[in-house]
């Protein structure tokens, strides 16, 4: 099995990359760091307890990382949490180590192998490395959904959410030596979307949380469009496990620190900075049965 550590941000797509990995065979999870992003980071810790109940995951540890990002105010996407509003109180709490402390422990588990999905803002992954700058020779690979590459953005016209609500973090974490970095970027992600029968299946097939959102997607979206339901994350977590389902430009990359481009990406020519490969197709042909097979594959009665 491949050991794999989740770090995320406790949005709905966050959720269902969780319940995705923790219902692969083939992954061992052995920890999920929770990070300020779409919530704050007590509510992504709780989210992702939540994700995990829901796929029969009641041991692997849930950490809390950094409230806020390391030179900027703090500034949540989705403050109103839908995952609360409707998903109950979990039973787990959080673990005793914070996510930083859960990431170096982990890179030492699993020296050379440990797999590592970053779903939200790089925050505990900076300052893992600013902790231990070897980190990333431990990590075998490293793979994160984040920027908006010759795409527009979708929190500024620039810039991706999870690398614009933390540009210095991403751009340590971009800068480090890992052997094996992959972005996924908005690019391919906004083409992972969701299908009304998808839905519709969804609403009928699953536990009441899934239903519920499902329905209200449906209901809140018209016959006649596309319901919106980017699968950001999912995708990422389809690409670590196979990641022969995308294809790839090979460059190093820095994220832009000032002005109205703060938190772009754009390849650079530093020769100091690894290339990273920048997913620029991806089939997603199979996300949506995969995704289904996962959140159905066990049914918890409401
Ligand atoms: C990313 O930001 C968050 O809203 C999503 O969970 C995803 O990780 C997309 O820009
Ligand atoms: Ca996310």
């Amino acid at each position: 099995t491949i050991p794999v550590l989740i770090d995320q941000d406790g949005g709905i797509d966050d959720a269902l990359a969780l319940i995705l990995l923790a219902r692969a065979p083939q992954v061992n999870l052995v920890g999920i760091g929770a990070v300020h992003g779409n919530v704050d980071t007590y509510a992504a810790a709780r989210n992702g307890i939540r994700a995990l109940e829901l796929a029969d995951d009641h041991t692997t540890p849930v950490a809390l990382g950094a409230p806020e990002p390391l030179a900027q105010p703090l500034h949540l996407s989705h403050p109103e949490d839908l995952l609360a509003a409707i998903g109950g109180t979990p039973e787990r709490k959080p673990a005793d180590d914070s996510a930083v402390e859960q990431l170096l422990r982990a890179s030492h588990d699993h020296n050379g192998t440990l797999h590592v999905l970053a779903l939200g803002p790089l925050t505990n992954l900076a300052l893992a490395i600013t902790a231990d700058p070897a980190l990333p020779h431990r990590v075998k690979k490293l793979v994160i959904m984040g920027g908006a590459y010759r795409e527009k953005g979708n929190i500024s016209e620039h810039a991706e959410a999870n690398l614009w609500h933390d540009p210095e973090a991403a751009d340590t974490v971009l800068s480090a030596p890992f052997a094996d970095r992959t972005l996924v970027p908005l690019d391919v992600t906004r083409h992972a979307t969701v299908t009304r029968m998808w839905l519709r299946r969804l609403a009928r097939d699953t536990d009441r949380l899934w239903g519920r959102m499902a329905g209200w997607v449906l209901e809140s979206t018209p016959e006649t469009t596309l319901p919106t339901w980017p699968l950001h994350d999912p995708l990422a977590a389809a690409i670590l496990l196979n990641p022969t389902i995308a294809t790839y430009d090979h460059h190093p990359v820095a994220v832009t620190l000032l002005d109205e481009h703060r938190g772009q990406i754009r390849p650079t020519t530093d020769i100091d900075r690894p290339a990273t490969a920048i997913a620029v197709t991806a089939d997603t042909s199979t996300l949506l049965d995969d995704l289904l097979r996962a959140l159905t594959s066990r049914i918890r009665q409401p």
